[in-house]
């Protein structure tokens, strides 16, 4: 969740580690701080707090070509300035930058300080430089003490680290946590995020897990945890600066929820045949007979991505009629999954890089799992090690809110899902009714950005709720969990999502003039059913926001969207529900782009 840069070169290392740290600010924001070498001696300044406070605290005249900065939110002891990163050895001679979680930190920490090595911070990354700086006295390289000062550690990490007596050298190594070297004109960059190198290059390289990297400004070798040299092929970034600015929104999420028209053209550009009514998507690698072959799909994701997941599920299961579910990744990996041979995985994620997915994927893939994977981060962890797949294409997205990965991400299911059907039972009818369906949708999202002023009036009135109800049922359900998800997470709003029918099986008893509802009311054969619960809610007196293609006499307020076609109704219905959790947002004065105790990536366990 934090955020590491490095950079060796010919220039000053400081003002390049502070602007690559504000671009990964985003990831984690409790404390900064970074460190360079300069001659045969290492300057370190650490602050808790913002970027923006750490670039105040270091002097205009910090000299070093080579360094190493970093962001934090807090696991192992308090945000503070002593367990802010870098930390250094009692010596001043090593300075470690970390992001993961060493999960035998006590035992190590205890065994050093048996050893006379004096801790000045609670956190399990001093372990790592006290390890270190042990280990480089006994060889005469960094790079070979890191590799085996790292051979006792457990955990999860993603490191830079730089030695006094070695300026113009960077050692990084990832085991969990991502690391990405970026290749420079005679100098090298590192970071946990391609989001702090698009300035400077888009020549990246991804190492793997239990991999390490040399940097120095003519180059870099990586090479394993058992000293075996790895040859790596650098690939071109398409996401520039551009893409990260905020485009004079005054929140990152307002700008990525009005991307949504552009997002999804994007993810569905090139993806359409019109004269076969089917989804092109090569990336997927399988061919009609191995498409043909699988008898469920089963879908992984967290968080929102789990949710949209649930929307392609239904998508799957409507369209390709193969039974299809999908379930928390992290639940997924930790309960033994039965892993079946002519069953499809599909694992998604924004990042690219949340570790429960990729644990998942990891343990699918071992017990010979055909995992495909739905990712946005071109080159991320995920979308490596997965058999193949879509990119979502939507851009990085920087609020800790995910919107517009969700929408693309749940089109980027109705593609693979009419992919899936056409080569069974579905029409080519139905196959030309579910594509003109997908090319109205960037349009419809237009129309639906148009209802903000309504949406705020409304998210004004019912931010004040202690406590809010979202129901949907069978399409609508996956899009009220989303709302509620939404709202609880930027809003702090308490907000439980129910399928509609099982209300009358319990959470009715909640239902009174202080938890209104939030009702996903779609025009499909559940119509009915659905303004039966609005009668249920209505005659506890609880408030009603109806989300759907007409008013109804019921609900207090309704926001009508565009019709698609039924299947795809679900993606739009999402959008008013992401404007409403923002304005709520607003209105309670919260901080929209980074809600407390969030983070954007989650790379630790
Ligand atoms: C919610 C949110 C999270 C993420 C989840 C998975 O708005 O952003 O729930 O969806 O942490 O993240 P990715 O998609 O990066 O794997």
């Amino acid at each position: 969740m934090c955020g590491i840069v490095a950079y060796v070169g010919p220039k000053d290392a400081a003002p390049i580690l502070l602007e690559g740290l504000q671009r990964l600010e985003y990831r984690g924001y409790d404390s900064a701080g970074l460190a360079v070498v300069n001659g045969k001696s290492l300057k370190m300044r650490k602050v808790k707090g913002r970027v923006a406070d750490l670039a105040e605290a270091v002097p205009a005249r910090f000299k070093g070509a080579c360094g190493i900065g970093h962001t934090r939110w807090a696991t192992h002891g308090v945000p503070s300035d002593v367990n802010a990163h870098p930390h250094l050895d009692g010596e001043g001679r090593i300075a470690v930058v970390h992001n993961g979680i060493i999960e035998n930190a006590d035992a190590l920490r205890q065994r050093l300080e048996g050893e006379g090595v004096t801790f000045e911070s609670e956190t399990d990354t001093e372990v790592l430089c006290h390890l270190i700086a042990r280990t480089v006295k006994e060889t005469d390289s960094l790079d070979d003490a890191v590799r085996r000062a790292l051979k006792s550690v457990v955990g999860t990490y993603g490191i830079a680290v730089v030695d006094a007596q070695r300026p113009g050298e960077i050692v990084v190594a990832r085991n969990g946590s991502p690391i990405v070297l970026g290749i420079g004109e005679k100098e090298m960059f590192a970071a946990s995020d391609v989001a702090a190198l698009v300035r400077y290059t888009r020549q990246v390289v991804h190492l793997e897990d239990g991999e390490l990297a040399v940097l120095r400004a003519d180059g870099f070798h990586t090479f394993t945890s058992d000293a075996r040299e790895t040859a790596k092929e650098p690939f071109t970034v398409d996401w520039d600066t551009g893409h990260y600015d905020n485009g004079g929104y005054e929140h990152y999420l307002l700008k990525e929820i009005s991307e949504q028209p552009d997002t999804v053209a994007r993810t569905l550009r090139g993806r359409i045949d019109d004269r076969f009514h089917i989804a092109h998507l090569g990336g997927l690698n399988m061919d009609a007979r191995e498409t043909r072959s699988f008898r469920r799909v089963k879908i992984i994701g967290c968080g929102s991505a789990y949710y949209s997941g649930q929307i392609g599920a239904q998508l799957i299961e409507e369209l390709a009629r193969i039974p299809a579910d999908a379930e928390p990744a992290s639940e997924f990996r930790y309960r033994n999954p039965v892993v079946e041979p002519d069953t499809l995985y599909v694992a998604i994620s924004q990042s690219g890089e949340t570790y429960d997915t990729l644990a998942a994927v990891q343990e699918l893939k071992r017990k010979g799992g055909r995992v495909l994977g739905i990712v946005n981060t071109v080159g991320s962890a995920i979308a490596r090690e997965c058999d193949g797949g879509l990119y979502l294409h939507a851009g990085p997205e920087v609020s800790v809110a995910s919107t517009k990965a969700f929408t693309s991400t749940a089109v980027s299911f109705a593609l693979l899902a009419l992919h899936l059907a056409r080569v069974r039972d579905l029409s080519p009818a139905d196959g030309r009714r579910i594509c003109e369906g997908l090319r109205r949708l960037p349009e419809q999202i237009e129309q639906i950005l148009k209802l903000d002023e309504q949406i705020k009036t409304l998210a004004e009135k019912y931010a004040q709720a202690p406590s809010m109800m979202f129901v949907g049922r069978v399409r609508g359900y996956p899009v009220a969990r989303e709302g509620a998800q939404k709202l609880k997470e930027i809003s702090y709003v308490h907000a439980e999502a129910y399928p509609a029918s099982e209300l009358k099986h319990g959470p009715l008893a909640l239902i009174n003039p202080d938890m209104p509802t939030v009702a996903i009311v779609p025009d499909d054969e559940l119509l009915d059913k659905n303004l039966t619960t609005l009668g249920e809610i209505r005659a506890r007196s609880g408030r009603i926001l109806m989300i759907g293609h007409r008013t109804a006499d019921a609900a207090d307020d309704c926001v009508v969207v565009p019709k698609n076609e039924t299947e795809l109704d679900p993606i739009l219905l999402t959008i008013p529900l992401q404007l409403f959790a923002y304005h709520a947002a607003v209105a309670l004065g919260r901080d929209v782009d980074r809600p407390r105790n969030l983070a954007k990536s989650v790379t630790v366990e």
